[in-house]
Formats: C-alpha cells, structure tokens, sequence
C-alpha cells in the first residue's frame, strides 16, 4: 500500500496556548505509533513557528493553511512563499472552499498562488469541490473538470516538471464541517473521474495524490482511505481533537 496522507486544517481557531498542546499531544503520539502515513497539520498562520519549534525532530510536516498570490512587495497583511520557505513549510492549502467562496478567490488567484509554491518548492494541497447547488443540479464532474483544467491550463509545465509537488483534495462544499459525506458509489464515480482528468492532463501524472476532504470522522475514515483513488485525507473539525485526528491516524 503507497504512503496515505492525513492532513489537518485548524483554520481559524484556538489560541497560542491551545495550538502548542494540540501541537504537542499529536507530535506526542505519532512518534509513539510510528505511522506510515504522511502526517501534515496547517494551524493558524500566526502559530507556525511555534508549532515548527515543537516538531524539531520532524516527526510530521506543518503546512500553511494560505499563502500570497504575489511575490513580496506592497500588500499589506499578506505572507509569501519566501516568508513561509524561510519557516520550513513544506505544504501549503489552495482553493479551500472557504478561500473561493467566502474571501472570493478565483481560479485565477488560485493558479497564481500555486505558482508562487512551485516557485519555492512548497507543495501544494489544491482544493476543488463543488457546491451544494451544483451537486443538487449534478453538476459535480463539470465543476471539478473546470478546477482542474485551469489550473493545468495555468501552471501545467510547472506541474509537468514536478507532478508530485501537487495534490488535489476533493472537497464537496456541502460536506464541509455540515456531517455529511457523499454516498460510496458518489465517491467511487467523482474519483475515478478525477482521476481520469487529472491523468489526462500530463504523462506522469499518475503519481499525483488525490485526498478527500469533508466531515472525516474516526467513523468514516477508513472506509474512505479503502476506497479506489483517494489516497488521503484533509480534515477540518476533527483535527482540532488530538484525540479524534490520532484515532483517524490509527485506522491504516
Ligand atoms: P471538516 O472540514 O472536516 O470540518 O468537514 C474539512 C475541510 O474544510 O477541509
């Protein structure tokens, strides 16, 4: 079995305090349990280096939950790739569904986001999904096509060059933190297309990681990583339980 991915979001959450125990507890038990997985946490931009100093001996790797679509420069408030390359991380999140649809991020800003990571050699964990009214109007497989096609159309010779520094989390907007997960058959049929897509889309992109993302459970968790295609997890509410995310961690 290849290497699984489970990566935690925190988003916006917790304070200093909070972000170092969670930090501590999940550091505590990953390197109790040796997983075989690759382990990733994103906590709150502003706890990074914290979080960093607690994972001295790299036991799991931290991303960042955003980065800037410019390099650096005059925009107030924002944090390039240098400034998270310069903290060691070694992921960063795209297009998360409350990037696109809250912050109003487009696939433009997305594809440049994903290029300044290449640049800086960060991976990048690139979120597409549709939303409730398209799944209702079946319109998944179009929307996610439209994603994905973007960004290949943008950065594709960046992707080309270096396929595995890409992952694409599969995230139906609906299914985030609302308990809901999309049916077995829904996810056999939406991964095999993108799979296929994504293939398409370059000679050695086989290799590309493909996760699924919305309302992992320690219930869920391993009928999703069995099932064909998904080769990890991103989790949101459940990873800010050191508890839960460890029980997720323990299921393969
Ligand atoms: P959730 O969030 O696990 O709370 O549904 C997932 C995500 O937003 O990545």
């Amino acid at each position: 079995m290849s290497k699984k991915i489970i990566a935690g979001n925190w988003k916006q959450n917790g304070n200093l305090k909070q972000s170092i125990k969670l930090a501590r507890d999940i550091f505590a038990s990953v390197k109790k349990n040796k997983y075989k997985h690759e382990i990733i946490i994103f906590p709150p931009s502003l706890y990074l280096l914290e979080t960093q100093k607690v994972n001295r001996e790299n036991i799991i790797k931290i991303g960042s939950q955003n980065v800037s679509a410019y390099n650096d420069g005059a925009y107030t408030g924002e944090i390039s790739s240098s400034m998270l390359k310069d903290l060691s991380v070694k992921y960063c999140l795209v297009g998360h569904s409350e990037r696109r649809h809250i912050i109003k991020e487009s696939d433009k800003v997305c594809s440049s986001k994903a290029q300044r990571l290449y640049e800086k050699n960060i991976k990048i964990i690139y979120c597409i999904g549709e939303k409730l009214s398209e799944y209702k109007c079946k319109k998944t497989k179009s929307v996610i096509k439209k994603q994905i096609q973007y960004i290949f159309k943008n950065i594709g010779d960046q992707i080309n060059s270096k396929p595995n520094n890409i992952i694409f989390a599969y995230e139906p907007v609906w299914a985030i933190g609302s308990g809901l997960v999309p049916t077995s058959k829904e996810l056999l049929s939406t991964f095999d297309f993108i799979r296929k897509t994504v293939d398409s889309a370059g000679k050695k992109n086989k290799s590309i990681k493909l996760l699924y993302g919305g309302s992992v459970s320690p219930d869920n968790a391993l009928s999703l990583l069995k099932t064909k295609y998904i080769d990890g997890l991103l989790i949101g509410g459940a990873s800010l339980d050191a508890k839960k995310f460890i029980a997720i961690c323990s299921t393969i």
